[in-house]
């Protein structure tokens, strides 16, 4: 039997339609449409305002887009996994809820939190399973509805996030296409740096940290961008020369989108050239788990069978780490 790779065969995505801009941001906090550009690339995000509607709901939205695209007949999914670092509740999970609303009937699911690299994760986890010849069909969900955990009042964190979903299919690829290679790498320093301190085991929520504002995202930001910049370009000159690949021999960069300067240092060092970095920061903002299958979806048409994807994410935790993949479809 020749060798089973993984393969993305599907993809979907959703974002909600109220847009956050720039200019409302101004209104909201101390800061300027021209230091965001500058400093992030980001001129606008979406924002699920409906209160009683939480990540499953963007989830859901993403893989029935997914599923109507392609045609696939959902009760022959085995295995949903939903990439997310803002469930809907800490129990049940997300996973669960989802795979029965869209009619995977036949499969098991859960949750996968990795913060802005949980998608990148899913991926090594989707692509073990299907290279292992344990399952064939298995839908990755990276959704999340970041406004939940975001302070409107912190100009540190708030101008950054954005809510939003995708979705990829993994099946079996016997032409050698799919998931060649992979680096994931994590560092629990991070933890000090991007973090949500209330809520958990650790510190409860109580009256006390609802007041101290601990259940919404902190972030050093500059701390944070330092470990992002030098780790993604790492992981990423490093997949290519384990694999061989020069500058010229990679079709596209899909890299997380959390600051436009961090991808433009990690292309720069991967020598590539500005057409083949995937780029819709300045649409979405970071959507954390969503940011790459957003990608996916958003340039699917551009994407052609045999092309080299180099996947890189950097997140809390710290979290990060490369992918590299062969495009397995024309659409
Ligand atoms: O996806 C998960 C991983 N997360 C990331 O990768 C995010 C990494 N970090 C970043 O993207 C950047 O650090 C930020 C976009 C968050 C901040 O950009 P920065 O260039 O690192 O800014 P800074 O925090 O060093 O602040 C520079 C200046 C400061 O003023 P002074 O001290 O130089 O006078 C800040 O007070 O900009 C000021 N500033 C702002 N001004 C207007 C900070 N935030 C804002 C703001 N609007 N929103």
């Amino acid at each position: 039997m020749s060798k089973i790779n993984a393969a993305i065969t599907a993809v979907g995505s959703f974002v909600p339609e109220d847009v956050l801009t720039n200019k409302m941001l101004e209104e909201m906090v101390d800061t300027n449409d021209e230091w965001i550009t500058t400093r992030t690339g980001i001129k606008e995000r979406r924002i699920l305002k409906d209160p009683l509607k939480g990540t499953s709901f963007l989830g859901i939205k993403a893989a029935q887009n997914l599923i109507e695209k392609s045609g696939i007949n959902p009760e022959e999914i085995d295995l949903v996994l939903f990439a997310t670092a803002t469930p809907d509740m800490p129990v049940a999970s997300t996973a669960a809820y989802t795979a029965s609303q869209i009619g995977a009937v036949n499969a098991f699911s859960y949750d996968l939190q990795a913060a802005c690299s949980s998608f990148l994760y899913g991926m090594s986890t989707a692509s073990a399973y299907i290279e292992a010849g344990r399952y064939k069909k298995i839908l990755l969900i990276g959704a999340d509805k970041m406004s939940s955990i975001i302070n409107y009042t912190d100009r540190a964190t708030c101008i950054i996030f954005g809510d939003g979903a995708g979705a990829a299919l993994f099946e079996p690829n016997h032409e050698g296409l799919g998931h060649q290679d992979e680096i994931l790498r994590t560092d629990g320093i991070g933890r000090n740096f991007l973090k949500i301190e209330a809520g958990g085991s650790l510190l409860p929520a109580s009256e006390e940290t609802v007041k101290n504002d601990q259940h919404y995202v902190y972030q050093d930001g500059k701390t944070v961008f330092k470990f992002a910049v030098s780790n993604m370009a790492d992981v990423s000159e490093k997949i290519m020369l384990r694999n061989n690949l020069s500058g010229d021999d990679v079709d596209f960069l899909v890299a997380h989108q959390a600051n436009k300067r961090i991808i433009d240092a990690t292309s720069k060092r991967m020598k590539l050239d500005n057409e083949k970095v995937l780029m819709n920061i300045q649409r979405y903002g970071n959507t954390t788990s969503a940011t790459l299958p957003l990608l996916l979806s958003d340039y699917e048409k551009q994407l052609k069978k045999g092309d080299n994807l180099v996947f890189a994410a950097f997140g809390g935790g710290f979290t990060w780490g490369s992918i590299y993949l062969k495009w397995a479809y024309n659409s």
